[in-house]
Order: structure tokens, then sequence, then C-alpha cells
């Protein structure tokens, strides 16, 4: 299997490093690597590179597309067209369309299509859903997710697109349900182009309900699942892989989770769902419904000041 990786960028540069521990391992036979800046090809002087995408395309069975957000359909499309199974990072597109079209020639050429909504190959995010599953909590409530952090604020996207991908999509991975309903209010804070903080309400049809707080402009970086149930309640600390359950009796438990290195894993779920056609875990389906509640979430937003 030889895999491309377009976009060596913040995000690109760690899925090329891992792509490197993999072809070490004999996990793919070949790695490529492309970006249009060469100052960043430099960096990687012991693979194959090049700085165009039509190349690499020509050259790989498989690529992950790690290029900004707005290239996401336009990159895709090129591969799909070109025979190459493809794993486009989140938001897997900027419309509900793109995403579609996507998935349909994914479809019609018998290509894997994924997205790169990575919480669904952390072990502490499986063990919850876990647990969620077989009904450890009882009832649940509720649950909020904080997805936050510090950083200058992105010049082309805001806040939703950039950090909202994540924590719907571990509350689809997690409940095996989508939201009804998507609302919310958001702040641009340090200038006026672009959301910099969010807090959206979601509402299922059964009466759970979860809100999502995201911003950009919080020092304490946190990517923390609460979860509210009737039988005992639980928080995930994604970055520190750690999950605890409060019961309602006043005791609390650490429940044992084996670290685990996210990048790696959804590389291999990709090179083997090529491998298998089972198109497990994180399909382009998942991405297009994603995408789709980020539009109705923008859309039903509040802008506050
Ligand atoms: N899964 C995650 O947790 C996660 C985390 C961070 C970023 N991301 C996603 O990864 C993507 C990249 O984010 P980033 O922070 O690395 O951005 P970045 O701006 O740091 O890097 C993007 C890179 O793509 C290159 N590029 C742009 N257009 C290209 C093209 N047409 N062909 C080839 N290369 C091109 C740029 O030169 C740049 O080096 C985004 O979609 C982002 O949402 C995902």
């Amino acid at each position: 299997m030889k895999l491309g990786i377009i976009g060596l960028g913040n995000w690109g540069r760690r899925v090329a490093e891992e792509a490197n521990i993999l072809l070490n391992e004999g996990v793919i036979d070949d790695l490529y690597l492309c970006d249009i800046d060469d100052s960043l090809l430099k960096k990687f002087k012991d693979n194959k590179t090049t700085n165009k995408t039509s190349e690499l395309l020509s050259k790989v069975d498989a690529v992950h597309i790690c290029s900004p957000n707005k290239f996401h359909f336009q990159n895709g499309k090129e591969a799909l067209e070109n025979n190459v199974h493809t794993l486009i990072e989140k938001p897997m597109t900027i419309n509900q369309y793109d995403a579609f079209e996507l998935l349909e020639l994914a479809l019609e050429k018998g290509l894997v299509l994924q997205v790169g909504h990575i919480f669904r190959f952390a072990n502490v995010v499986k063990k919850l859903c876990e647990y969620y599953q077989n009904n450890e909590f009882g009832k649940v409530n509720y649950l909020n997710l904080e997805w936050t952090h510090y950083m200058e604020p992105l010049t082309n996207t805001n806040v939703v697109w950039d950090l909202a991908p994540h924590p719907i999509d571990i509350l689809n991975f997690i409940t095996s349900d989508w939201p009804v309903k998507i609302y919310g209010i958001a702040k641009c804070l340090r200038q006026n182009d672009f959301f910099e903080m969010a807090i959206l309400q979601t509402t299922y049809k059964s009466d759970l309900n979860a809100s999502i707080h995201i911003s950009w402009a919080n020092p304490i970086k946190r990517r923390r699942i609460e979860l509210v149930g009737s039988k005992a309640s639980a928080i995930v600390e994604s970055v520190k892989q750690t999950f605890t359950i409060y019961r309602n009796d006043g005791s609390k438990e650490e429940i044992p989770v084996e670290k685990n290195n996210t990048i790696r894993d959804e590389l291999v779920n990709f090179v083997d769902s090529i491998k298998t056609r089972k198109n497990a875990n994180n399909s382009g389906v998942i991405g297009l419904r994603t995408v789709e509640l980020i539009e109705r979430a923008i859309m039903n937003l509040m802008v506050v000041q």
C-alpha cells in the first residue's frame, strides 16, 4: 500500500511523522508527501516529496488530506477521480453539497472515503462509549463537552468549523444518534470577522440534550466530556486520557484506560479498511452528517457582543 499525505502544516507534519513510523514497520510499502510550500518539503528530506498534488496522486493507492478546510473538496475530488482511497481531515468539506458529491464519487468508484474524526480512535472515548452502551449510567440526563484552548484567531475559518466537528462527532459516537436541534450563541472576541467562542445546545429525539462549549480564547486547554446520569456520572479528560465515574452514593472510581496514539490508530484503520473494503468507524457518511449539523448550527446561532 502506497500512502500519500497532502499538506504538511501543523497537523500534516504530525501525520507524516506517524506515517514514517508505519513505513519503517512495513505497515505501508511506500510514502509520498506533498505541500505547495517547498520549505516544508525540505524538512522531510528522507521522503519522496512533491509540490504537485497531481504528481502525488499518480503514485499512491491512498491519501490523507491535511490541507486547509477550503481545499478538502478540491483535493478529495482529485484523489477519488484518480482512483485513490481518501481520508480527509475534519471538517470533511465546508458545505454539505461538496461532502455529498465526494460520497457519491467514492461509492461510484468503490473507494474508501473516511473523515479525520480522530477522537473515535481514543481508547478513553471508546471506553466511555462502551459504558454508555452498557447502560452503566442509567438514564443519561445530559452531557457537557468543552473543547477550548488559547491561540491567535484563524483568518480563514471560525471556531465552529474548527473545533465543533470533534464534540459533535463524539456525541454521535457515544449515543449512536444525531441531534434533531442545534442552536446557540457565538462571539467574535479579538477581531470582527470570525467567531472565536460559541456555546451550542443540542436536543435529541429522546429527551437527551448536550451542550458544547468551544473557544480559541480560553487559556485552559480542555478536551472534556461530562456526562450526568441517573445512576452515575462521568468525566473524561481526552488530553490526559482519564475516565472518572462518580456514583450517586458519593464514591468515585478511576476507570483504567490504556493511553493510545490516535493518529497512528486512525492511519492503521484507514489501511485496514482499504485492505478489507470495510469502511469502518469514520466513514464519509459521518463526515457529511457532521458538516450538515455545523451548517445548521451556524444558521441558528445568535451572535452576541
Ligand atoms: N484531527 C485533528 O484533531 C486536527 C487537528 C488540527 C488540524 N486538523 C485539520 O488539518 C487540516 C490542516 O490544519 P493545519 O493546522 O495543519 O493547517 P496549516 O495551515 O498549518 O497547514 C496546511 C498546509 O497545507 C498546505 N497546502 C495548502 N493548500 C495545499 C494544496 N492545494 N496542496 C498541498 N498542500 C497545500 C499549506 O502550505 C500548509 O502547509 C485542517 O483541515 C484542520 O482542520 C485536524
